[in-house]
């Protein structure tokens, strides 16, 4: 690995379970500090036990702006710095378009577009002070396709998720020129617990699914790049 993970600091959204545990795993064997963010408590507190002193948790809804400003002021004050935010928090829903209630349409758009840049526009400061700093955006593949005739429809999530592809490649350019990475990875299906939490009845091995600690050490590998070199945008799909 090129980057020393030593005291960095990174903070993780959804880090209580799934893709976001795996990688708080994986930057903690790297000897990084870690913000873990999610809205269940007991889950991160058990995540924070398996990794040790180096994890501190934040309970947070990243949907609500004025937590997620207060959490991040909580993190910066706790470490005194933001080195990488991994923007991975996110829920899942499908079905056909008309089956949608407004409210879970809603709910996909406020966790996974605006969670997503409300943490973002909370950290840059931090990031924009220190004049360095990494932001990798856990998209998907539905950020940048359509589910096709086989798999499907979610056209709530797709187009929730083509936002975020949108807001990851515009700050990209508006950051340029500074030393701040922003990073976009769009994963096919993995086996975390994202389907069943949202009351799907998938198992976690469908043939379809990836092992989510192989996109994990993906995203180490796309952090761990020299300062003059991004991964900026990478898909990651099953193969068989
Ligand atoms: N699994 C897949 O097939 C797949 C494929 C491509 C992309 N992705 C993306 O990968 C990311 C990680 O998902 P996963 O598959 O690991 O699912 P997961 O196991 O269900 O984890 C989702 C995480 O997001 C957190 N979260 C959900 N809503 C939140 C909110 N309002 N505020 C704060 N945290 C919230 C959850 O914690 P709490 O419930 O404790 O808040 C949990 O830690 C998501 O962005 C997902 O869209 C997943």
């Amino acid at each position: 690995m090129n980057m020393d993970f030593q005291n960095k600091v990174a903070v993780i959204t959804g880090a209580s379970r799934g893709l976001g545990k795996e990688i708080a795993i994986l930057l903690a064997e790297q000897k990084a500090k870690l913000a873990l963010v999610s809205r269940s408590e007991n889950e991160l507190n058990k995540v924070k036990e398996e990794i040790g002193p180096n994890a501190e948790y934040f309970v947070c809804d990243i949907s609500n702006s004025k937590a997620v400003e207060k959490t991040i002021v909580e993190i910066h004050q706790k470490f005194g710095k933001i080195d990488i935010l991994i923007n991975n928090a996110g829920i899942w829903f499908e079905g056909l378009a008309e089956k949608h209630p407004p409210e879970k349409v809603k709910e996909l758009f406020d966790v996974i577009t605006l969670g997503t840049i409300y943490v973002t526009t909370s950290v840059l400061p931090i990031l924009k002070k220190q004049a360095e700093g990494q932001i990798l955006n856990v998209v998907s593949v539905a950020g940048i396709e359509t589910p096709g005739a086989e798999m499907g429809p979610y056209s709530p999530y797709t187009a929730a998720k083509y936002a975020v592809t949108g807001f990851t490649k515009s700050l990209e350019e508006e950051l340029k020129g500074t030393k701040i990475k922003v990073m976009g990875i769009y994963p096919g299906g993995m086996n975390t617990p994202l389907f069943k939490k949202a009351g799907f009845d998938y198992t976690e091995n469908e043939n379809w699914m990836m092992d989510k600690k192989d996109v994990a050490k993906i995203i180490l590998f796309m952090l761990s790049q020299p300062k003059d070199v991004i991964i900026d945008h990478l898909v990651v799909r099953k193969f068989s």
